[in-house]
């Protein structure tokens, strides 16, 4: 296993589409999950996307802690080869993210309230799931980056754009409590 360096913004490999896996249970896809997974892990953020550690292919993870869903659900860590996202409703919520590969910045984005969302398995089988909140927001983010996407691009108010440790010292300053922008997990 390893740890993998993180394509930052910028990168060619995120500014193209990556290509779909044509075999989702190949041994190649299983190690790349496993050095995603322990990359995720060190980078301490919630999803990862191949093209950020350097591989135009169509492969997600991430995972959805208790503490950002309303009822405290919580998504174990998920791997998801060519995976494809339908939008349930055109109702849209905002909130913040953040990016590994744009890394101590935050903005408020846009995102569908409700999805399905369907993808192979490692072992060659199909998860398919219905996701709300933040659930649906991570999954969101993370097949944008396939598609060459990076979550200002779909900002509506670049305003809100800005450096993490900026937001936390000017809410400190205020006393304000700490505000949600900075626990947005990156992903
Ligand atoms: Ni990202």
């Amino acid at each position: 296993m390893s740890i993998l360096k993180i394509a930052k913004m910028g990168h060619p490999v995120l500014r193209r589409v990556a290509d779909p896996v044509s075999d989702p249970t190949a041994p190649e896809i299983a190690r790349l999950v496993r050095d995603m997974e322990e990359t995720l892990a060190d980078a301490g953020g919630v999803g990862l996307a191949a093209p950020q550690v350097h591989v135009p292919l169509r492969v997600v993870i991430f995972h959805v802690p208790g503490a950002r869903t309303d009822d405290g659900s919580q998504v174990p860590l998920t791997a998801l080869i060519n995976p494809e996202i339908e939008v349930l409703t055109e109702e849209t919520v905002e909130g913040w993210e953040g990016c590994l590969s744009i890394p101590g910045m935050t903005g408020m984005v846009p995102r569908a309230k409700r999805i399905r969302y369907k993808g192979a398995t490692l072992s060659g089988g199909v998860i398919e799931r219905e996701a709300a909140g933040f659930h649906a927001r991570v999954v969101q983010h993370e097949c944008d980056h396939l598609d060459a996407v990076l979550y200002p691009s779909r900002m509506t108010d670049l305003s809100t754009l800005g450096f993490v440790e900026e937001m936390r010292r000017a809410a400190a300053a205020t006393d304000r409590p700490e505000s949600e922008e900075s626990s947005a997990g990156p992903c």
